[in-house]
C-alpha cells in the first residue's frame, strides 16, 4: 500500500540523537551526544525509600487509576516553588502533570495547531520540539538566536508578516546552543509579544541548573495570560521517572486536559507519588546545589580543554547553566564530515544541522558536558581536536 501512513508522518523524522545513542550504547566511545543528566547524581536510595514508603503506606491507592490533572499535593508543591523561586503566583489548577515536558509539547501541538499554522522556533531549536510539533504539520518560521537571545528584529518581521500561532522558546541554557536570554532581551521580547496574539511556549527544563550569573525572570511574569510554561523533573531528579508539567492559564488548561485524557488518561500515578514522597522527605534544594556544582565543574573542564586543544578559528559558547556547549566551525567546514572522522576516534557529538528546520547549521555542533567525567572530557576533546585539525587543514 503506497499511502499506508497518514500525511502527518511525511515530514516527521527520526531523532538523529536517539539514533546516535543506540549506536553508542554498547561501545566504548566517549559520548558528548546525548542530553543525559549525570547518573552519578541520581538519588537512587532516596527514590527507593520513597517508593517503598508509598507502597507500604498506601499501596492500594498508588496502584489505582488517578486523575488526569495529576496528584494535587505535587501540583501544589510545583506552584509553591514557582512562587518561591520566580515570584510567580500560580494556582495548582493551572498545573497539569505530564509524562515529561516532551508530552507537554505534544499536547500543546494537539490543542493549538491546525495543519499549515505558523510556528516560530529558535534557530537552532530544540529537536524534540521540532519533532513533536512536526506531527501536526505546521509551517515553521525559524528565527536566529544571538548570544543574548532571539534576534528581535527578525522576530518582529516574522510576526508582522505572518499570523503566528505559537512561539517555542528555551530562554535558560538553551538546547542546543547553551545561550541564555539576557534580562533586556526578555523585556524587549515581552514588549513585542504584547502586540500579538501568538502564544509563547516557555520550555524550561534547565532553569534550576544555573552555575554562574544571576537568576532571571520567567517571561510569564511579563506576559501573564499568554505564556505556557513547561517544567520537568527530568534534570533535577531523574528522567526515567518521566514526570514534567504544563503550567497554563485556566481557559487553555481545560482543552489541554481533554487532550491529555484522550492521550493516556493520566501520567504514571505511582511515579507521581514517589516523586512527591521524595520531595517531602528530602526537599529539592540540596540536591540541586550538588548537581549545579558538579555541572559547573564539568563545564569548566570542557571549556579549558577546548581552549587548550581546539584550533583557534573554532568558536564556542560559554553557558551559565544547563548541559550544552555549541561549537561553530569556520564557514564551509562540515560537521557531518567531522562526525564521521570523530567516529573513527571513538568520540561522538550531535552535528548542528539536526537542530535546523532549514538547511542551516552545517558547520555547527552540540557538545554535552553533563554526562562525562573530567578525564573523559579532556580525552574526548583532545580526540575531537585532532580530527578537527585534520578536517580544517588536511594538508598539514
Ligand atoms: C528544551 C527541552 N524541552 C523538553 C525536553 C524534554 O524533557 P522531558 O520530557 O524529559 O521533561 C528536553 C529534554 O532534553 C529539552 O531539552
Amino acid at each position: 500500500m503506497s499511502n499506508m501512513f497518514a500525511n502527518r508522518m511525511a515530514n516527521t523524522h527520526k531523532s538523529f540523537i536517539r539514533e546516535i545513542l543506540k549506536v553508542t550504547a554498547d561501545r566504548k566511545v566517549i559520548s558528548f551526544a546525548g542530553g543525559l543528566p549525570n547518573p552519578q547524581f541520581f538519588a537512587v536510595q532516596e527514590v527507593a525509600d520513597a517508593a517503598a514508603k508509598v507502597l507500604a503506606e498506601d499501596g492500594e491507592n498508588v496502584l489505582q487509576y488517578s486523575t488526569t490533572e495529576g496528584y494535587l499535593p505535587l501540583r501544589e508543591y510545583i506552584a509553591e516553588r514557582y512562587s518561591e523561586k520566580k515570584g510567580l503566583e500560580v494556582d495548582p489548577d493551572e498545573i497539569l502533570i505530564t509524562n515529561g515536558s516532551q508530552q507537554g509539547l505534544d499536547l500543546i501541538a494537539k490543542v493549538f495547531l491546525n495543519a499549515g499554522d505558523r510556528v516560530i522556533i529558535e534557530r537552532p531549536g530544540y529537536l524534540g520540539a521540532i519533532q513533536a510539533l512536526s506531527i501536526f504539520e505546521p509551517r515553521f518560521i525559524p528565527v536566529p538566536l544571538q548570544q543574548d537571545g532571539i534576534d528581535t528584529g527578525l522576530l518582529k518581521d516574522a510576526l508582522d508578516l505572518n499570523e503566528v500561532k505559537l512561539f517555542h522558546t528555551v530562554v535558560n541554557f538553551q538546547n542546543p546552543s547553551g545561550i541564555t536570554y539576557s534580562r533586556e532581551k526578555r523585556l524587549e521580547l515581552a514588549e513585542i509579544l504584547k502586540r500579538y496574539e501568538t502564544i509563547l511556549v516557555e520550555d524550561d527544563p534547565y532553569g534550576e541548573l544555573r552555575f554562574a550569573g544571576e537568576d532571571l525572570p520567567s517571561l510569564s511574569s511579563y506576559l501573564p495570560g499568554n505564556v505556557i510554561l513547561l517544567g520537568s523533573f527530568s534534570k533535577v531528579i531523574a528522567p526515567g521517572l518521566r514526570l514534567g508539567w504544563i503550567c497554563a492559564p485556566e481557559d487553555m488548561m481545560e482543552k489541554i486536559t481533554v487532550a491529555k485524557q484522550a492521550s493516556d488518561l493520566h501520567s504514571n500515578y505511582l511515579s507521581q507519588r514517589i516523586v512527591y514522597q521524595y520531595l517531602c522527605d528530602n526537599g529539592i534544594g540540596e540536591h540541586i546545589v550538588k548537581i549545579r556544582k558538579a555541572y559547573g565543574r564539568q563545564r569548566d573542564a570542557m571549556i579549558s580543554s577546548i581552549e587548550k586543544h581546539f584550533p583557534e578559528e573554532v568558536e564556542f559558547t560559554r553557558p551559565e547553566g544547563g548541559m550544552f556547549i555549541w561549537v561553530t566551525l569556520p564557514e564551509g567546514a562540515s560537521a557531518l564530515r567531522l562526525f564521521d572522522l570523530a567516529g573513527g576516534e571513538d568520540v561522538v557529538f550531535v552535528p548542528g544541522s539536526a537542530f535546523y528546520v532549514d538547511d542551516g547549521g552545517t558547520n555547527t555542533l552540540r557538545l554535552n558536558f553533563s554526562n562525562s567525567n573530567e578525564y573523559e572530557i579532556e580525552e574526548g576533546i583532545k580526540r575531537l581536536a585532532k580530527v578537527m585539525k585534520k578536517l580544517l587543514a588536511p594538508d598539514k
